[in-house]
């Protein structure tokens, strides 16, 4: 049995529950391929292409967006955060707020960014490109929230359980990232928990303030820049409240492994590297 790189966007969107490609994933070079044998990472740019066409690959699939509309497009996505922050009841006005600056230099970033580069790698190279970033943190993202609550008893429990339900996941055992808690204490009560992923990326200073400003105890990113825990640490009516912080590699195999073991079963054969 094998695949087409087509087939393979279509599982990953029926996994995610999804009707159409996200900006953030698309297919950059299809040859019309027959796909048996697959590399898979994280990160997939020339030199990984390389290693594909030495492997005899038919299909280099990346997770984070790669090039062409993926990356300019990229701050689309973000977009996402809105209906999240008004499922707990954030005004829809404040939440867009509250992504606002996070998307703006994202979009400004990309626009002056170098595009081309992987794309055309793999074009020069005939090999076979996709990436598939957010319908593999939709399908991650169900499977962290419920590893987070499930050492909770009756929805209650420190932030010491929460770590240790996280890090109970297949995807975190022996591995050298754990999930940490950033802001706060692990001595402290996790009460109301949200999980900010699948965002594109994660919102930073402004939105995990707007999610404690509407009750959110406990919130649960990806990865934070230094600069904005910065602010968080140093917010004095942040008291009590508290960041967890995943570990980016397991947590990105959370959600990409379903999506390789749906294609393995297809009868593709996948080789896993760059975080996987
Ligand atoms: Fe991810
Ligand atoms: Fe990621």
């Amino acid at each position: 049995m094998s695949l087409s790189s087509q087939q393979i966007m279509q599982i990953a969107l029926e996994l995610a529950g999804l009707k159409q490609v996200p900006a953030d994933s698309g297919i950059h070079v299809t040859e019309d391929k027959v796909v048996d044998k697959v590399l898979a990472g994280v990160d997939i740019g020339p030199a990984e292409l390389l290693l594909a066409k030495h492997l005899e690959c038919d299909l280099a699939l990346a997770h984070h967006p790669t090039g062409g509309p993926t990356s300019i497009n990229f701050y689309q996505v973000i977009s996402n955060q809105i209906n999240q922050m008004t499922s707990v009841g954030v005004p829809e006005e404040e939440a867009k707020e509250a992504i606002a600056e996070l998307q703006a230099s994202r979009k400004h970033q990309a626009h002056g960014s170098n595009y081309d580069r992987n794309p055309s790698f793999a074009r020069t190279l005939g090999m076979p490109y996709m990436n598939v970033h957010l319908p593999c943190d939709i399908i991650g993202r169900d499977i962290l929230a419920n590893a987070a609550k499930s050492r909770l008893v009756d929805g209650n429990g420190t932030i010491s359980d929460v770590l240790d339900g996280i890090a109970s996941l297949p995807e975190y055992q022996d591995d050298i990232s754990q999930p940490v808690c950033m802001l706060g204490s692990p001595d402290n009560s996790a009460g109301r928990i949200f999980t900010a992923t699948a965002g594109g990326t994660n919102g930073g200073a402004a939105v995990a303030k707007t999610y404690f400003k509407y009750c959110i105890d406990t919130l649960i990113y990806f990865h934070i820049a230094w600069d904005q825990l910065k602010k968080l640490r140093e917010d004095p009516s942040l008291e009590g409240k508290n960041l967890i912080v995943l570990g980016h590699m397991p947590a990105d195999r959370v959600g990409i492994n379903p999506l390789l073991s749906e294609i393995e079963k297809n009868g593709v054969e996948v080789i896993r590297i760059s975080g996987l």
